[in-house]
């Protein structure tokens, strides 16, 4: 029946600084692969981690390989199948044309004709990565780089002449008495039903990956079956489900994303009176074409006062992605396309992302409806809308997003305008229509940073960067009645980002006003009953243009670097998950006073999902602080900020002197509460710009009190500026009544030593390489980060294994990273890393290949 064989290894690669014809002349007369070997997916041009152009993967590029076409039925028809090709794909076979694409962000199909089986041809691909094409995202600037190359996998596939062509099956009314499976056909069955009947088969049935023993015997894990009289192509069906509440069937949602294989059969049979059921209960002979695809069932609807999820109000907590990592810029297997879902989900505790600015790899979004992470799905585009010839195209790739990834439960809006682009009545009626009739059930978006811009989505989707932190007591975001008239849902499709970018290695006062600002507009959005959610802009770090960036061809506006190493911002989301969904606990400051102006450390945001932080400063209790503790008196220091419509706001520490004066000093409490406030006077103005309220203070302090200015200076040294006197250690403990759930120490000195972490070390070589994410970070002896550490790693690999990009690179911000692909041998294979020449650790990897349907 159908069969896939994947094409992602032995192909030839090599830059043709040609023209156009020339290229094609020159394809069309190789008679065998030429270049260098590479392995799929794969990047025209590796790039540095900075400061490089576009120029660097802009270009002509032919890859090429013999394709032996395997035994299949004569009847059967064969095409290849792109996943991804950036962003104009010629294919020829033998010489001859056979068909191309234009757009990097979608997958495209070519039939084969009048191959034979065993036969041996040059399948040879001529690939334009050049940025002027006439298609989105192109025509203007792009804040993000468009990599070339084959960067997703390719296939070669078979199927039966007369097949089903195309086919949606979607979930409607699952919460009322009469729920339904739709399903939209078209096919390609003509002769046979002329004589006997053609019977479309549909089951139902808990996907494998999820049927395990432990789920087995429990409700929802049966299979569901429908046999019908096949309908008239085009056709919409409506196959009745049991009611939910009779546990034939459960509903994929955040915490349990049930997920269900369809498949769907069509059967023809000579002699329905009478006849014998087969294997498959079905009376008749023969299956005509069988395909598979896995499901989920549930309603996602965005309402003017939010978003529901199976009927119940979820706010949505998100960030966009970026498809893009160092050095190989798309070119990820499937392994660390899936890590980014496990990072959204279980490292910073989000629900849902921003596939921005385009459709991105089915392995992450498989990730997300595995694990239960809502996606908003967009077509290519940045800003500018091309003319005709590029609008058709921008309908073509609404088309192609639509039917390629409507089956994914995850994915919960289309978004169908260019990002930020300006009204286009015409276009964007186009755009809308075409999802709607593509996917009945999904609601469209389209992400403007037009306030009162023409609606034709079912969701207001803004970029609101309203937040600058100049005005004091600015809310997060602009109330949602200042944007937009429009009814429907309303959801802040991006915030801070360039508002506020920040780099890994900044000082700690920038790194502290980043995370704060994500804090606040987060507490906004969720303060406002009628937005359904945001995505922050962004998760990571991605590479850029020099129209962007920092220079560097950077955009520093993640809350995580490009190898996925948190940002302190990163803390603000993790610490807003359940604590039984793990402890999250990071000290907004590293506790050293050549850090602060004028050495004051106060205030010390702790981000954390626990009750209360206890605070001891050189192993003294100094206080145990809680939310309510929390004053805004900080103010002076990051802006005013509002931080309550947060589930957990950060924890404010505003004194880390505790009762030292009292009981250190043997200070009065009233003396010490005097000489304390001062102080922090002190720190805060100045010794010579004391307000008046301080200098009455220190008169009073002096002339009642019997205070002298020299114990007022040894004392601010001693406790506050600790200028002159030897440092302090602080330790933090994060408890929850009486149980302490975890501590760290900050503020001492000890050598960096590699914290290093990766996501699997079980490599398996199947449809193409595997590759694993190995992430460090320079650490002190207790574990904490050491932003300022500049040193450099080296990586060396033994066995069967390559490491991606350089062997040695510079730790930025204490962060970085390396990628370790699997070489197409079987084995054990060694990383060991060394920071500044000193050995720090090594990591073993287990390489086996599984034999699967490759053409080798
Ligand atoms: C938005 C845009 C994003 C990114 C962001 C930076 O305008 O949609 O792609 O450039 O700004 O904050």
């Amino acid at each position: 029946m159908r069969q896939s064989w994947s094409l992602n290894d032995n192909w030839d690669f090599e830059r043709l600084d040609l023209t156009v014809d020339e290229a094609i002349a020159s394809i069309q007369a190789i008679g065998k692969p030429q270049g260098e070997a590479v392995r799929l997916p794969h990047t025209v041009a590796e790039t540095p981690l900075n400061y490089f152009t576009e120029t660097a993967y802009e270009g002509l590029w032919c890859y090429s390989r013999w394709l032996e076409i395997p035994e299949h039925q004569v009847e059967e028809q064969l095409f290849l199948s792109f996943e991804g090709a950036g962003h104009h794909a010629r294919v020829f076979l033998d010489g001859a044309f056979i068909g191309e694409h234009l757009g990097g962000y979608t997958a495209f199909e070519l039939p084969l004709v009048n191959v034979r089986p065993g036969g041996r041809h040059l399948l040879a691909v001529l690939l334009d990565s050049r940025e002027q094409l006439d298609c989105p995202p192109f025509g203007h600037v792009v804040d993000y780089m468009t990599y070339g190359g084959l960067y997703r996998e390719v296939w070669l596939k078979s199927k039966p002449r007369q097949c089903i062509e195309d086919f949606y099956l979607w979930g409607s009314e699952l919460l009322t008495q009469a729920p339904r499976l739709n399903l939209q056909l078209t096919h390609q069955m003509t002769c046979e039903a002329a004589s006997g009947q053609l019977i479309l088969e549909v089951t139902l049935e808990v996907h494998d990956a999820e049927a395990t023993a432990a789920t087995a015997s429990k409700a929802g894990t049966e299979s569901l079956n429908w046999q019908l009289a096949l309908p008239m192509s085009g056709i919409t069906h409506a196959l009745p489900l049991p009611p939910l509440s009779e546990g034939h069937w459960q509903l994929w949602s955040l915490e349990t994303p049930k997920r269900y294989q369809a498949t769907l059969r069509i059967w023809h049979s000579e002699n329905l009176d009478g006849a014998k059921s087969n294997d498959a209960g079905l009376p008749g002979k023969k299956l005509l074409d069988q395909v598979s695809v896995v499901i989920g069932l549930r309603e996602a609807v965005f309402k003017e006062d939010g978003f529901y999820l199976n009927g119940e109000r979820v706010q949505l907590v998100g960030a966009n992605r970026h498809q893009s990592y160092p050095y190989v810029g798309y070119a990820m297997p499937a392994g660390p396309q899936r890590l980014d879902a496990h990072i959204l989900k279980r490292e910073l505790g989000m629900n849902a992302v921003r596939t921005a600015h385009y459709p991105q790899s089915h392995h992450f979004i498989e990730a997300c409806d595995a694990i239960g992470l809502l996606v908003f799905t967009e077509l290519p585009g940045w800003q500018h809308i091309g003319g005709e010839a590029w609008q058709s195209t921008a309908v073509v790739m609404v088309d192609e997003m639509v039917t390629q990834y409507r089956h994914h439960p995850s994915i919960i809006l289309w978004g169908v305008r260019i990002n930020e682009s300006l009204d286009n009545t015409t276009l964007y009626r186009a755009t809308n229509d075409r999802a709607r009739q593509l996917d009945p059930m999904r609601q469209t978006g389209g992400v403007r940073y037009l306030r009162n811009s023409e609606l034709l989505e079912d969701v207001y989707t803004f970029n609101d960067f309203s937040y600058n932190g100049i005005r004091a007591g600015q809310p997060g975001i602009l109330p949602r009645k200042k944007v937009t008239k429009g009814r429907g849902g309303y959801l802040v499709s991006e915030y801070n980002g360039h508002m506020f970018p920040t780099k890994s290695y900044d000082n700690i006062r920038l790194r502290t006003e980043h995370a704060l600002r994500h804090a606040h507009v987060l507490s906004s959005i969720q303060q406002e009953v009628n937005v359904a959610g945001g995505f922050c802009w962004c998760l990571f770090d991605y590479n850029t243009h020099k129209d962007f960036g920092s220079g560097d061809g950077i955009c520093h506006h993640g809350i995580m670097d490009m190898f996925r190493n948190p940002k302190l911002a990163a803390g603000v989301y993790a610490s807003q998950r359940p604590l039984s969904e793990g402890l999250a606990l990071r000290v907004g400051s590293e506790l050293h006073i050549g850090d602060y102006p004028a050495g004051y450390l106060e205030p010390v945001y702790v981000f954390t999902n626990a009750q209360a932080i206890r605070l001891y400063k050189n192993g003294r209790l100094v206080g145990t602080y809680t939310r309510e503790d929390t004053k805004d008196s900080t103010k002076d220091s990051y802006g005013d900020k509002d931080y309550s419509g947060l589930k957990n706001p950060p924890i404010i520490l505003e004194d880390l002197v505790g009762d030292a004066l009292e009981k250190g000093e043997g200070y009065s409490p009233g003396k010490a509460r005097r000489i304390k406030a001062l102080l922090r006077a002190g720190a805060r103005y100045g010794t010579d710009h004391l307000p008046m309220w301080a200098l009455a203070l220190a008169a009073r302090l002096v002339l009642l009190d019997g205070f002298k200015p020299s114990d007022g200076m040894r004392l601010y040294g001693k406790y506050v500026g600790n200028w002159g006197d030897a440092h302090s250690s602080y330790t933090f403990e994060a408890v929850e009544g009486d149980r302490v759930l975890g501590q760290c120490t900050l503020g001492g000195a000890s050598e960096p030593r590699l914290e290093i972490r990766v996501d699997r070390t079980n490599l398996v070589e199947a449809d193409t390489y595997d590759m694993a994410c190995v992430r460090f970070m320079s650490v002190d002896g207790g574990g904490n980060p050491l932003p300022y550490d500049m040193e450099v790693v080296e990586m060396d690999v033994e066995g069967p294994i390559e490491i991606i990009g350089p062997k040695q690179i510079a730790l930025r911000g204490g962060m970085g990273g390396t990628y370790v692909r699997t070489a197409g041998r079987t084995g054990t294979g060694r990383l060991t890393l060394k920071r500044g020449g000193k050995y720090q650790g090594a990591l073993t990897f287990d390489i086996c290949i599984q034999e699967g349907e490759a053409i080798r």
